[in-house]
Order: C-alpha cells, then sequence, then structure tokens
C-alpha cells in the first residue's frame, strides 16, 4: 500500500508503517531541521511544505494516488498541559481533515493527544471525513502495550472507506500487550545492534533489531562473542534502577525501571532542578537527585527510534523536540498491522458480546441468540472483514461472495438475518470500543522496598 505522510516530523510513524511492509511514496513537513533528519535515515521523499497552504499540496497528493494518508498534525493547542485554546495549529488538524477528504484515499490514520478528541477543530474535522464516506475508529491507546516502555495515552483515528465506525477497533485492542518497563528495554542481554559482515564495503555489518536481518550467508552466522556487553550508559541506569522525569502538575518524579517512563517531552534529559528537589513527591522511592540521568540516546530509543538512526541539528532542544513530537515507530508499526490485516481480508472485528444479551432481551433463547452470534460472526469472514456503512452494500457484498453463492437458500437467508441483526443492534449505538484488558501497575511501595 502506497502511503503518503504529512507533518512527517523526523518520520518516527513512517518509520513504523514502513516496518510493517507499508511503501511510504512521499512525506511533508514545514520544519527543515525535521525533514533532514527524515530523508538522512528513513528515505529521501520528505519536503519542506507548509500544509496550511492546501492548495499548494492537493495537486500532487492527487497525482500520487496514495491508498493511505497519516499524519499527526501539531498538538500542542489541545495538549493538557499547555494552552486549552484551540489557536492556529489546531486547525492544521482540520487541513488534515480537508486534504484526505480531496485526496480520498482508502484509508487514513492520525494520530494526536487524547484532548484532540473532545476539540471542536477534531469535530468539525470529523464532519468533513464522515461527508467524504469514512467509517471511523477512534482508539485511544497507551504505547507501552504497544512495543514501547513509555505511558504515553495517544488518540489514533483509522479511517476507510464505507465502513461502519469502530470497524477497526477491535483488532486494535487485541494488539496490546502487558505493558513495556524501562528494564525490558535496557536490562536485556540482547545487543541493540547485531554483527553481520558485509560481503562488500559498500554495505553497512551492524544491523538494528527492529529490521529484517540482510540475506544471511554461512559466515554471517557468529555466536554472541564473550566480551559482549551492554552499553555502559544502559548498565548505568539499570544498575541506578530509578530516572527522574520531570512531573505533568504534581506528579512523581522519581521513576523505576521497573515501570514504563512516563509520556517523553522535550525535558526528557534534565536533572531535577532545586523547586523539585525541595519539595519532592512523598512517594517518590529514593531521593530524585540520586537517579540517573537518560541520554539522548536512551530517550530516543524509549520513543521507539532504533539504536540505528542518527540525529543531526545544531541543538540538543532540537534532537530533542524532533523525539518528543514522533509517534513510536512500534505503535505505528502496530497499528500498521492491523490495518493491513484488515486490507487483505486475515481479520474480522469481534462481534460484541453484549449482541448476545440484546438479542436475549428481544426474546431470542440464549441457544438462539448464540446461533445468531456465530452466523453474523461467519458473514463477516465471507465479507473478508469488511464492514459496510450501509446495510444494503453489505447484503449486496455478501451475495456476491463466491462461498456464499455456493450455498443452500436456508442457509442464505440465516446469514443475512444475521447481519440485518446486526447492523440494527449497531444502529442502536451499541457499536463499543473494547478496551485492553487494565493490568495492575507495580505498587510504588513495592518499588521502594527494592530500592
Ligand atoms: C506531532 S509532530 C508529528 C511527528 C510525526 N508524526 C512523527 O512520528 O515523527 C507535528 C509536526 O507538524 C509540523 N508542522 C507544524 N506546522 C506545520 C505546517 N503548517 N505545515 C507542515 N508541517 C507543520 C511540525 O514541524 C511537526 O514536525
Amino acid at each position: 500500500m502506497r502511503v503518503v505522510e504529512l507533518f512527517s516530523g523526523a518520520g518516527g510513524m513512517s518509520l513504523g508503517l514502513k516496518q510493517a511492509g507499508f511503501d511510504i511514496v512521499r512525506a511533508y513537513d514545514a520544519w527543515p531541521v525535521a525533514v533532514e533528519n527524515y530523508n538522512r535515515n528513513i528515505g529521501s521523499h520528505a519536503k519542506v511544505t507548509d500544509l496550511g497552504d492546501i492548495l499548494s499540496v492537493v495537486p500532487e497528493l492527487l497525482r500520487l494516488a496514495p491508498d493511505l494518508i497519516c499524519g499527526g498534525p501539531p498538538c500542542q493547542d489541545y495538549s493538557s498541559a499547555g494552552r486549552r485554546e484551540e489557536a492556529d495549529n489546531a486547525k492544521l488538524t482540520l487541513a488534515f481533515g480537508i486534504l484526505v477528504a480531496t485526496v480520498r484515499p482508502t484509508w487514513f490514520v492520525m494520530e494526536n493527544v487524547t484532548n484532540a478528541a473532545k476539540s471542536s477543530t477534531w469535530q468539525e474535522a470529523r464532519k468533513v471525513l464522515k461527508a467524504a464516506g469514512y467509517g471511523l475508529t477512534e482508539s485511544k491507546i497507551d504505547a507501552s502495550r504497544y512495543g514501547v516502555p513509555q505511558s504515553r495515552r495517544r488518540l489514533f483515528v483509522v479511517g476507510r472507506q464505507g465502513e461502519r465506525d469502530g470497524f477497526l477497533a477491535s483488532s486494535i485492542a487485541a494488539a496490546a500487550t502487558q505493558p513495556m518497563t524501562l528494564r525490558d528495554m535496557f536490562g536485556s542481554t540482547v545487543p541493540a545492534a547485531m554483527y553481520f559482515p558485509a560481503t562488500s564495503d559498500a554495505r553497512r555489518s551492524i544491523w538494528g533489531p527492529d529490521e529484517p536481518a540482510p540475506t544471511i550467508r554461512e559466515r554471517s552466522i557468529r555466536p554472541l562473542p564473550v566480551s559482549y556487553r551492554p552499553h555502559p550508559d544502559d548498565a548505568a541506569l539499570v544498575e541506578n534502577g530509578f530516572v527522574y522525569a520531570r512531573p505533568v502538575r504534581a506528579g512523581r518524579g522519581v521513576r523505576s525501571i521497573d515501570e514504563p517512563y512516563p509520556t517523553v517531552t522535550r525535558t526528557a534529559s534534565e536533572r531535577p532542578g532545586p523547586k523539585y528537589l525541595s519539595s519532592p513527591h512523598p512517594a517518590d522511592p529514593i531521593a530524585a537527585s540520586s537517579t540517573a540521568v537518560l541520554t539522548i540516546d536512551q530517550i530516543s530509543r524509549i520513543q521507539g527510534f532504533p539504536a540505528w538512526w542518527k540525529w543531526e541539528a545544531s541543538s540538543k532542544r532540537d534532537i530533542l523536540q524532533m523525539i518528543a513530537n514522533a509517534v513510536p515507530a512500534p505503535v505505528a508499526a502496530s497499528i500498521g498491522r492491523a490495518i493491513l490485516d484488515r486490507e487483505e481480508g486475515r481479520s474480522t472485528p469481534e462481534i460484541q458480546g453484549g449482541f448476545l444479551q440484546w438479542l436475549v432481551r428481544r426474546g431470542r433463547s440464549r441457544q438462539s441468540a448464540r446461533n445468531t452470534k456465530s452466523l453474523a460472526g461467519r458473514a463477516r469472514r465471507l465479507l473478508s472483514g469488511r464492514t459496510f456503512s450501509v446495510l444494503a452494500l453489505e447484503l449486496a457484498a455478501l451475495e456476491s461472495a463466491e462461498e456464499f453463492k455456493a450455498m443452500k437458500r436456508n442457509p442464505q437467508s440465516d446469514l443475512r438475518q444475521a447481519l440485518r441483526l446486526l447492523a440494527e443492534y449497531q444502529a442502536e449505538g451499541h457499536q463499543r470500543r473494547k478496551r485492553p484488558r487494565q493490568i495492575d501497575a507495580q505498587p510504588i511501595e513495592e518499588l521502594a522496598k527494592a530500592a
């Protein structure tokens, strides 16, 4: 699938989608430093462009005809830490919606802070996207459950032409794992990069664990050298066991490596200031002054950038800004895989248990309700996981499925009826978003005891 990214920054989202198997054909961002870093690390298809000037990009976008447009429009105006008023930047969310609605790719993905969901600009953009025929899945996810040791809550909106709202929510929820901790990333005995001796000087020999290895040849199979030691900065972090993260509002500043790190911001490499040191949070397990300080390389990895990624900018502040802005690549890769699985008919939307109770409330026996639910699931599989916002289209697609055509009359009408009932249930507003199971974080007292 061909992808165009808007507001690409240095390329966290592009990197993840590329890892999932998408072909990124163009990326746009107004910040030259971010575009340079993108082009150095991902491929030379990012361009410096002001996306507020919609007309200057529409012709090129139409020519590129992407299958998917993705982007994380700038979000500081909705950010819970900053001003709440929705100023110029927030309008770029609307620009994103208008660009998608004009170019009409089959799919789109938009990322933003969770507060954006309540903003009037997103409501406006949402109307534009609905009018352009997109079914929307709006999922709030925590990055620590999608492959990085960071509790970063973000809104992901996935749209696909013609679908029912919520069509991908169960697949995104199903991809969630146990929260990843800093120890999972930095306490590993597996090296952050691997050595595959190159066959010529033009090729590199060091490969990250997040990318496919080069073709394995006999001489590239080497055991891990006994002399291998984790990077000294990682070893120091694990030995210390705690880091400082400047708290938002009056939160806890000291974090254990047995937790995920909080949301990465531009201040992630800061030492605690005098204000925090003189009135630390009562639940801090050790003194903030004794914690390890994260290096830029570690912050970059916590944000999902691989060890081989090269940052260049005239200031540390710019590098931290690009890192903090990014969608962690493993998160984007998870969303990307959920999209590809659906596109290729390998997944179907889950039918909620509530459908069963709804059927029972309408007078069905439990057995008959269970049969109807399983028939609806079968119909979804015959539709290769597609849902249609218009029931008539859903039924027409079912009629044209080869397996359906080969069935006898009665089972055919049972499947039609099951889809009708499911549509009725969903129209009554039962389309819930499934949340990943809540797993309790380790209590802070235990962390303190361990310290
Ligand atoms: C939240 S960041 C996106 C980060 C990106 N998704 C990633 O994964 O690295 C928002 C980006 O929007 C860019 N931006 C802000 N105003 C813009 C404009 N008018 N036109 C294009 N890009 C703009 C910023 O430079 C910033 O890189």
